[in-house]
């Protein structure tokens, strides 16, 4: 489903090109859980940016199902990442001037054309109760806590239904509970045959994973489980 083969990645910092990644390749076949684990800075967000075509490796390539996602149209990128990936993403990228509902939805529905209000109402009730989050919904992600907002970007990303979840840190703000049920959505999705790339410091999350991969200076050092 996700191939990727042998990708280098720069950044430029102060007119100093930083080689993040160095020649990683990664397979993820539907039905794989795999974590990614490391120090800070070894490369693993800059991994899952590149895997969902929003940065770009100078060298190597990436494969969504058949599409090559670094050689194809901006427009074409944007159309596969809404239709193939949930991305939990570090840092909630939430339009700040929507509700909790309304961003939801629109995340929906970058998946969903055409599709009745229905099924959205339906999905979402789904998730609010797996994830508990109904009396966050017209709410505006500005004024939510850490906790809060992190609940509800994991639920934008399974929301859509898509067969791969990307999460960068998805339990990183929260308490022991929500931890809890952070674990149980994803072993839900596994179960129902999505695939996971998860990035995480936390050894119980990693753990659920089927692999876990240690990536160190933006290679991919060790395979600890
Ligand atoms: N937008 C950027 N511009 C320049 N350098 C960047 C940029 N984003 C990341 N880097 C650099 O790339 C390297 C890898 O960063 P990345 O964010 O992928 O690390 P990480 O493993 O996700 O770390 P953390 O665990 O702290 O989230 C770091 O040295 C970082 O400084
Ligand atoms: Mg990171």
């Amino acid at each position: 489903m996700i191939r990727i083969n042998n990708i280098h990645l720069y950044y430029r910092q102060h007119g100093i090109a930083l080689h993040a990644l160095r020649g990683v390749s990664l397979d993820i076949n539907p039905g794989d859980y795999i974590a990614l684990v490391g120090p800070s800075g070894s490369g693993k967000s800059s991994l899952i940016a590149a895997v969902t075509g929003l940065i770009f490796p100078s060298e190597g390539d990436i494969f969504i199902d058949r599409f090559r996602i670094n050689r194809i149209s901006r427009n074409a990128r944007a159309k596969i990442r809404a239709k193939y990936c949930g991305i939990i993403f570090q840092f909630s990228e939430m339009p700040g001037r929507f509700t909790i509902r309304e961003n939801l939805y629109l995340s929906w529905l970058s998946a969903h054309r055409g599709k009745d209000l229905s099924e959205f109402e339906e999905r979402l009730e789904l998730v609010c109760a797996k994830l508990d989050i109904h009396p966050l919904l017209e709410i505006r992600p500005g004024n939510l806590s850490g906790g809060q907002l992190q609940k509800t970007a994991i639920a934008r990303a399974i929301i859509k239904d898509a067969p791969i979840i990307l999460a960068d840190e998805p339990s990183g703000d929260l308490d022991p509970d929500n931890v809890k049920r952070v674990r149980n959505v994803l072993q839900e999705e596994i179960e129902n045959g999505k695939s996971i790339l998860m990035v995480t410091h936390d050894a119980k999350l990693a753990s659920d994973a089927h692999t876990i991969y240690e990536l160190r200076d933006g290679q991919i050092h060790n395979v600890l489980k």
